[in-house]
């Protein structure tokens, strides 16, 4: 582990419905799995959407008596006083205080962010030691990283999210000595495969390099996730009928290998991920 206690993960992109509450409980069960002790933390004060994913995990639980891995949930609210700057520094010291109280109990702490800037928001991307930045899979959404020139496919100018991300990477650089490892992931990616999707994947790897990060391949578009969210599961948990309503299937084993790739693509700290500790999907005929 780093120096300073557990590797940090946010979830980021201003853009809302792109992926992130999904994508964090992913990479959060998938460490549980591999026997890290995982913290997740909430500051979506609005949506809610992991601290609500996350007890309807804990309620599955006591209702099936399945034994399941859980992460130390912690959810941070908006401050809601009349001046701007007490709120802020009340989120600050929250939110450090937070962080300080898990990083020595936990190996990686993933924070989910909100669709749209905002104090917290900027707070998490600047404790970030890596940066997960899903992205659904159209030119619309790339948008929200850079302006692209739509006949070449260079990017034209860098947007404001992503001048929040640099900017956060300079302070963090300025006051800890390490930067921001950003990874862009496609989310939701078309199985039929289309002019547009190359486009998307092209595009991507050249504002990838203007902003100085990463591209893991990408998650495909699955009805699977839809019916996780209910039962507080991901992929990576034993899955059976009843608990779905109907069998695990292929997708969901491809769901998971797409999702081991990302976490390797990663290149978090050890201890060491990758393994199969993951138990084995009963398949339907
Ligand atoms: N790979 C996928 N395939 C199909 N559906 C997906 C996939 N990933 C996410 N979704 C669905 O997309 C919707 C938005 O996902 P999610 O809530 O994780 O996004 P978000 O970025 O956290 O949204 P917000 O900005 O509102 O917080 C959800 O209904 C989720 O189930
Ligand atoms: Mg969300």
């Amino acid at each position: 582990m780093a120096d300073s206690g557990a590797h940090i993960i946010a979830v980021g992109n201003e853009k809302g419905g792109s992926g992130k509450s999904t994508t964090a409980l992913h990479l959060a069960v998938y460490l549980l799995h591999q026997d890290h002790r995982v913290a997740t933390v909430d500051v979506d004060s609005r949506q809610q959407t992991l601290t609500r994913y996350v007890r309807n995990r804990r309620s599955t639980v006591e209702t099936s008596g399945r034994q399941v891995p859980m992460p130390k949930h912690v959810h941070l609210p908006t401050a809601w006083g009349d001046s701007i700057r007490e709120n802020q520094r009340a989120e600050q010291d929250i939110f450090a205080k937070a962080i300080a109280g898990l990083r020595d109990e936990v190996d990686y702490i993933v924070i989910d962010t909100p669709g749209f800037d905002g104090n917290l928001a900027r707070l998490a991307h600047g404790m970030a030691d890596t940066l997960v930045t899903p992205i659904n899979d159209s030119m619309i959404d790339l948008d929200v990283l850079a302006r692209v020139d739509p006949v070449s496919g260079e990017p034209i100018e860098t947007s404001p999210y992503s001048r929040n991300v640099q900017r956060a990477r300079t302070e963090r650089l300025a006051s800890t000595g390490r930067g921001i490892d950003w990874v862009l992931v496609r989310n939701r990616i078309s199985n039929l495969g289309s002019r547009n999707a190359s486009q998307v994947q092209s595009s991507i790897e050249r504002v990838a390099a203007r902003l100085g990060c990463r591209v893991a391949d990408g998650i495909a578009e699955r009805v699977i996730f839809r019916s996780l969210f209910p039962i507080g599961m991901t992929v990576f948990d034993p899955l059976e009928a009843d608990l779905l309503g109907s069998a695990p299937t292929m997708s969901h084993v491809n769901a998971r290998q797409e999702y081991r790739s990302l976490v390797a693509a990663l290149q978090l700290p050890t201890p060491a991920v990758g393994s199969t500790a993951t138990e084995p999907l009963r398949l339907s005929a």
